[in-house]
């Protein structure tokens, strides 16, 4: 049987408008094409892994009024939502996404993600296996996250962090990760570095090996990606696309990393599939993984080699 993964993390509802050009301070510009989607990191993440044939459980908390809304979301898409919780009182996560020529800025009200509830992770990691998977982010409290990885670490789990929004990772944390993944920004804020080349990932990688890192995967946007261990470095180059949002398209690529993972592709492997499907995410308007299934991600890359 193939191991399951576990995602312990946030649901927002996006709400995206596109500007020609981001407003300065102060300033107002006329925006267009405002959208409402589905969100937050740990639902995308949840929602790629699924429709790339991961068995995907997600643990989050929502408002009381979106419960139904977000559940049948998520199940359309294959995600278990058997510890999806509501709480009274509190709105469902909001992302406000600014969009302009591809590129993005957010901004969270974490609203129900303020509340995750650690009981039901542990419900849910009761029947887990070794080499099952736990996949996180920061858009929940670090102290959940953080005694959700000791427990997954004392289940012989996979311990995947996405720590973004970034925060500052505890020394014994970074040990107990098996796989950080990190855009540029994020590894700046942890590593003091902005890695634009290979030698700069490997520098990132020193500073937070120290820490009692094993394994980090470095996105750097249009350039490509990096995975580096104590033991091999691999680095795959992005192709060329013209981006039309680039929201969801890092967590499009941790869904494929899973998938690949708990599939046991080569890491070589993996990264080529991770990159394209950030890639074909870059396509399509909101946080929406750029195709519907594995195979037809493996056709876009078979037909790229013809
Ligand atoms: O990674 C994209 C996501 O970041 C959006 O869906 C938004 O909700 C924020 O969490």
């Amino acid at each position: 049987m193939k191991n399951k993964l576990y995602v312990f993390g946030s649901v927002n509802l996006d709400f995206m408008i596109e500007q020609e050009r981001f407003p300065h301070q102060g300033e107002t510009v006329n925006g267009k094409n405002f959208r409402k989607f589905f969100g937050g990191k740990g639902a995308n993440q949840a929602i790629a892994a699924a429709i790339l044939g991961v068995d995907t459980e997600l643990i989050a908390t929502v408002g009381v009024e979106e419960f139904s809304l977000v559940k049948n979301h998520l199940e359309h898409h294959k995600v278990r939502t058997n510890y999806l919780s509501s709480i009274e009182g509190v709105h469902t996560g909001i992302a406000i996404v600014l969009q302009s020529q591809g590129d993005n800025r957010i901004i969270l009200d974490s609203g129900a993600n303020s509340f995750p509830s650690l009981s039901s992770l542990s419900k849910a990691l009761d029947t887990a296996q070794t080499g099952d998977v736990l996949l996180l982010q920061f858009e929940i409290p670090v102290k959940d996250i953080f005694e959700s990885i000791q427990l997954a670490k004392q289940k012989n789990l996979i311990v995947i962090l996405n720590p973004t929004p970034v925060q500052a990772i505890p020394d014994y944390i970074y040990e107990l990760v098996d796989y950080l993944i990190l855009n540029q920004t994020e590894a700046e804020a942890l590593a003091n570095i902005y890695p634009r080349s290979i030698n700069d990932c490997e520098n990132v990688f020193n500073i937070l090996q120290d820490k009692g890192l094993n394994s980090l995967i470095l996105t750097l946007g249009s350039q490509g990606s990096v995975w580096i261990d104590r033991h091999s470095k691999l680095y795959y180059p992005s192709e060329e696309i013209q981006v039309v949002d680039s929201t969801g398209a890092g967590d499009a690529f941790i869904g494929m990393f899973v998938s690949g993972l708990i599939n046991k592709q080569s890491p070589s492997t993996i990264l080529q599939y991770c990159n394209k499907v950030g890639a074909l995410t870059c396509l399509k308007r909101g946080a929406v993984i750029g195709v519907n299934s594995l195979s037809e991600l493996t056709k876009h890359l078979n037909e790229e080699e013809l």
